[in-house]
C-alpha cells in the first residue's frame, strides 16, 4: 500500500507523468543503453529501433500507481499484469539487483523531463510506487525461478535433434538438453526464451512457444520467418534460427515459463489462433489427447491459405484421439482447400459448449475481435486466455487487448 504521505502527490502527478510517458521511456532507454551498452543483448535491439515497446515499462509503473491511488485498474488486472510480466522477466533471466539500476534511470528519465516539477516529495512518492511493483515482481520471479529450479546460470544448452518443415516460411526445431538429462517439465501453453548471438550484432533473446506436449524428452518450438515489409529489415532471430541452425547445432534457452498455461480439468476446451498463433494450441492439444482423451475440444484457426497453416497435421492427428472433437478452419485465400471456410473467421460461428474455457493466440486485431464476439456471446474474461506474441500494453487508462 502507499503511504499516506505518497497517495496525494501520486494522484496530484499522474495526469502529467501519464501525459509524457513517450518521452519519459525515450530519455530512459536512451540514457539506459546510452551508458550500459551490454544491455542491447538483453532488450530488443529490433523494439528499441521501431520504439515498439519502448512505453512497455514506464507505462506499465504509471499504471500502477493509478491503481494504488484507486483511479486504475482492479486488483485482479494487477494480479495477470504481474503474472506476465514476472513469467517474461525469468524468461529473460532478469536478476534482482537490476530493479536498481532500471529505478535509477527511470527516476533520473522522470526528472529531465519534468524538470523543476518534480520536487523531492513528488521523486519520493514515485520512487515508493515503482519499489511497491519492484517488490512485487521480485517476489514473483524469485518463486518462478525457484520452481523451475534456477539458482545462478537461468540458461539451459540445448542440441538441436531435428528440423521440420511445417509450412511457408515455418519451420519446427526439436531440442533435446545437451548433458543428457530430461527436458524441463512446462504446461501447455508455455514459452521458452531463445538466446541467438548473431554474428558480429551480439545476443538476441525471443521467446517461442513450446508446440508439443510435455513429454520430458524433448522440447518442440515452431518458428515463422518474420518478414520486413515496406523496406523494413527482416526479423533478426527468427532469420537466424531458419537461416543458420540445423540438426546439431547448440541453442541456449531459458526454462519454460508463461502465464498461458491449460487448465487440467474437465471443462469443454476451445481453441482458437491465427497464424502462428497455433504454436500454444497445439501443445494444449497434444496434451489433452495424451492426458485426457474425453475432454471436448473445439480447435478454431484462421490462416492466409493453406500453404501457411502450421501443425495442421499435428491438429488433426491429436483431434482423431479425442472422444468429441470439431476443428474449423478459415483461410482468406483457401485456394481450393477442402473444408475450409473463405474469408476473415466470424467469431459467432465459433461452436461454444456451455461453461467452455477459451485460449486464444494470433494478431491483438484478431484476438479484439474474437473476445469481443464472444463477450457478446455471454462469455466473460474469467473464461478467455490469451497469449500476446508481443508486448501488452498496460497504460493509467486502460487498453483492451
Ligand atoms: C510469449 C511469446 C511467444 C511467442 N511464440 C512464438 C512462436 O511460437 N512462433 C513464432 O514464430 N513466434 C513466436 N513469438 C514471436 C517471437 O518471439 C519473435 O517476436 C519473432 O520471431 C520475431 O523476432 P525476430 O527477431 O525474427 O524479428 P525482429 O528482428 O524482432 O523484428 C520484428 C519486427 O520489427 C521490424 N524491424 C526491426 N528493425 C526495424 C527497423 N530498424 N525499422 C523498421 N522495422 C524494423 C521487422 O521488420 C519485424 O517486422 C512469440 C512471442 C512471444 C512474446
Ligand atoms: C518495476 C520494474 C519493472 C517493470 C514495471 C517492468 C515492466 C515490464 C513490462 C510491462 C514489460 C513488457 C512485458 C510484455 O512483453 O508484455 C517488460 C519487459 C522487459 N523487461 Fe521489465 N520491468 C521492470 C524491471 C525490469 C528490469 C529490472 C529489467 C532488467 C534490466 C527489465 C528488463 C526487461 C526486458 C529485457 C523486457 C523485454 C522487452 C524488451 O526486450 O524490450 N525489466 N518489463
Amino acid at each position: 500500500m502507499l503511504s499516506a504521505t505518497s497517495a496525494p502527490v501520486i494522484d496530484a502527478t499522474l495526469p502529467v507523468v501519464a501525459d509524457h510517458l513517450p518521452a519519459i521511456s525515450d530519455v530512459f532507454y536512451d540514457t539506459m543503453l546510452g551508458e550500459n551498452p551490454d544491455l542491447l543483448n538483453l532488450f530488443s535491439r529490433s523494439a528499441q529501433a521501431t520504439g515498439r515497446q519502448r512505453s512497455a515499462l514506464a507505462g506499465a509503473v504509471a499504471a500502477f500507481a493509478s491503481h494504488l491511488v484507486g483511479t486504475g485498474s482492479a486488483a485482479e488486472v494487477v494480479d495477470h499484469v504481474v503474472e506476465r510480466i514476472a513469467h517474461r522477466h525469468c524468461a529473460l533471466g532478469i536478476r534482482p539487483e537490476q530493479y536498481t539500476m532500471v529505478g535509477r534511470y527511470l527516476m533520473g528519465a522522470v526528472r529531465t523531463v519534468l524538470g523543476d516539477a518534480v520536487t523531492p516529495a513528488v521523486a519520493a512518492a514515485w520512487d515508493e510506487v515503482y519499489w511497491l511493483f519492484a517488490a512485487r515482481l521480485i517476489g514473483r520471479e524469485a518463486r518462478l525461478f525457484a520452481e523451475a529450479g534456477v539458482r545462478d546460470d537461468p540458461w539451459l544448452e540445448a542440441t538441436v535433434v531435428s528440423r521440420i518443415p511445417e509450412a511457408d516460411d515455418t519451420v519446427s526445431f526439436v531440442l533435446a538438453p545437451a548433458d543428457g538429462g530430461p527436458a524441463p517439465a512446462f504446461r501447455p501453453g508455455q514459452y521458452v526464451t531463445v538466446a541467438v548471438d548473431l554474428p558480429g550484432e551480439g545476443r538476441q533473446l525471443r521467446q517461442y512457444s513450446l508446440s508439443q506436449a510435455p513429454t520430458g524428452g524433448t522440447l518442440r518450438i515452431t518458428v515463422r520467418r518474420v518478414r520486413g515489409t515496406g523496406g523494413a529489415p527482416d526479423g533478426v532471430v527468427s532469420g537466424f534460427l531458419h537461416d543458420r541452425v540445423g540438426p546439431g547445432d547448440r541453442l541456449r534457452l531459458s526454462r519454460p515459463y508463461g502465464d498461458l498455461a491449460l487448465r487440467d480439468d474437465d471443462t469443454p476446451l476451445v481453441l482458437v489462433s491465427a497464424g502462428v498463433g497455433i504454436t500454444p494450441m497445439a501443445s494444449m492439444l497434444d496434451h489433452v489427447a495424451r492426458t485426457r482423451p474425453e475432454r471436448d475440444v473445439t480447435v478454431v484457426h484462421a490462416d492466409r491459405g493453406p500453404d501457411r497453416h502450421a501443425l495442421l497435421a499435428d491438429i488433426r492427428s491429436h483431434g482423431s484421439r479425442l472422444r468429441s472433437f470439431r476443428h474449423l478452419v478459415w483461410y482468406e485465400n483457401p485456394g481450393g482447400a477442402a473444408g475450409a471456410q473463405p474469408g476473415l473467421l466470424d467469431p459467432d460461428l465459433i461452436p461454444l459448449e456451455p461453461r467452455a474455457e477459451v485460449y486464444l493466440c494470433g494478431p491483438v486485431p484478431f484476438m479484439q475481435l474474437v473476445r469481443a464476439g464472444l463477450h457478446r456471446r455471454g462469455v466473460n474474461d474469467e473464461r478467455i486466455h490469451y497469449e500476446v506474441f508481443g508486448s501488452e500494453q498496460w497504460r493509467p487508462t486502460p487498453v483492451a487487448v
